[in-house]
């Protein structure tokens, strides 16, 4: 940990019922969590209201998605001012299961993350490469060219946080290791630093996703440039979140 403040959501991706998300929402009230820490959770969009109207004030909501630009005639899609409307602060843009399962590319992500930005939706802006790519040695090509189409696009930094998922350890058990992880952020900083500013550099959160668990957090968290995580499954259990938002201190 190192830039700014620790930063830990969790992505429910498409999991839940309204009794699980309400059992999941309790727990989360109960938890004691470190108050130098922003928590963020991205629950479906069906149930980012009942969210919302249970959840602590101390937590912030997260969509996982949003449309390219004004809502409209646009069949199965949510536009970002709806977000806003219902009181959501954050949205996930660039997930690797959106890119690769449904098939965004970097352009669109790019647009989608400018026009949030615009209405002011803070962006959680994801990258990272897949297993044979980091094989081929491709992991900071793919990662500058994702982080390059975000800055074409992006008016500026401030509202964004940057997540690091390598696409072999998300949902596989198959954490990195807090070197391959630090690396990257390292080399993702760096590309900042030359590419926007020093100061957008020594500012953004960078922080990872990837199989990270109660277990495993504390080592990563040491690391100086994991800023924060961003948890799949075990955000879907209260007290293991609750464990992994508190391995900062
Ligand atoms: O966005 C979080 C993510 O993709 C990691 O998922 O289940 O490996 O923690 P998981």
């Amino acid at each position: 940990a190192g830039s700014g403040k620790f930063f830990v959501g969790g992505n429910w991706k498409c999991n839940g019922t309204k009794d699980s998300i309400s059992k999941l929402v309790s727990d989360l009230n109960n938890a004691k969590l470190e108050a130098d820490v922003d928590v963020v959770v991205a629950p479906p969009f069906v149930y980012i209201d009942q969210v919302k109207n249970s959840l602590t004030d101390r937590i912030e909501i997260s969509a996982q998605n949003s449309w390219v630009g004004k809502g409209g005639a646009f069949t199965g899609e949510i536009s970002v001012e709806q977000l806003n409307d219902i009181g959501c602060k954050w949205v996930i843009l660039g997930h690797s299961e959106r890119r690769h399962i449904i098939g965004e590319d970097d352009q669109f992500i790019g647009k989608k993350a400018a026009y949030a930005l615009s209405q002011n939706l803070k962006v959680i802006a994801c990258i990272g490469e897949k297993l044979e790519e980091r094989e081929a040695g491709k992991t900071f090509d793919v990662c500058f060219q994702q982080m390059k189409a975000f800055a074409e696009h992006v008016p500026g930094w401030d509202d964004v946080v940057i997540a690091y998922e390598p696409v072999w350890a998300i949902g596989t058990g198959k954490v990195a290791t807090p070197q391959q992880a630090q690396e990257v952020h390292v080399a993702v900083r760096d590309w900042l630093k030359k590419n926007v500013s020093e100061e957008v550099a020594s500012k953004t959160r960078i922080i990872y996703g990837g199989s990270v668990n109660g277990s495993n957090c504390a080592e990563l968290a040491k690391q100086e440039d994991i800023d924060g995580f961003l948890v799949g499954g075990a955000s879907l259990k209260g007290p293991e979140f609750a464990t992994i938002v508190n391995s900062v201190t």
